[in-house]
């Protein structure tokens, strides 16, 4: 079954994925793609910053906020403590898939090979994380990796920008992208939240059908 996660990113099309260290600015960059028109977030832990990122923005009542990068079962936990209601990996990692199952949170492992594939199926995951994108081989290669394995959906990240992710999209094993190009590190650093929405609502309007 599709859990409340993959609907609401599956219905965006797009996984902003923030990398932010200063908490006092989680709450207008939570308003800033909302106002956007999104309704997910990946919070990544390569801050110090990150849980108490994730649980500002999760206090924001359209938000759904997950935590990426998260490589170890003590940052599941750690994770899941912030409020953090998904988990999203770089890579196929099986301890941290264990704790997410142990934990009660949906995990998006990231894999970028059919080996990887198959442990996610055998983890019983189909939807995973394809990183780094572009660098893999981009649309070409999911294409690839799609013909035998039917029941798969990916969410590409890495390279992903409002220049190519219309290509990825019409993919039918594309669930959505991922990616910074509307949070980009600058725009957070000046606090030009009215950038942030602008791009997010041009991804978001790329995005749709
Ligand atoms: C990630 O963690 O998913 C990537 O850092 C996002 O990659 P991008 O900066 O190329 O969008």
């Amino acid at each position: 079954a599709v859990h409340e996660p993959e609907r609401i990113i599956g219905a965006d099309r797009i996984l902003p994925v923030v990398v932010l260290g200063d908490a006092t600015r989680a709450a207008p960059l939570a308003d800033a793609l909302t106002a956007g028109g999104l309704r997910s977030v990946e919070v990544t832990l390569r801050t110090d910053a990150a849980a108490d990122v994730i649980r500002a923005m999760s206090r924001h009542p359209d938000l759904l906020v997950g935590a990426g990068t998260v490589l170890t079962p003590d940052q599941v936990d750690a994770a899941v403590e912030a409020r953090a209601r998904f988990v999203v990996s770089p890579g196929f990692g099986p301890a941290v898939v264990r704790r997410c199952r142990e934990r009660g949170v949906p995990v998006f492992p990231g894999v970028s090979s059919a080996t990887e594939i198959q442990m996610a199926l055998d983890a019983g995951i189909e939807t995973v994380k394809f990183f780094p994108a572009e660098q893999l081989g981009g649309v070409a290669m999911i294409k690839a990796l799609a013909a035998p394995f039917r029941s798969v959906r990916f969410i590409p990240t890495g390279g992903v920008n409002a220049g190519n992710l219309a290509d990825y999209l019409a993919l039918p094993a594309v669930v959505a992208v991922g990616g910074t190009w509307m949070v980009a590190p600058d725009l957070l650093a000046a606090g030009d939240w009215d950038e942030v929405t602008r791009r997010t609502a041009a991804a978001v309007a790329a995005a749709r059908p």
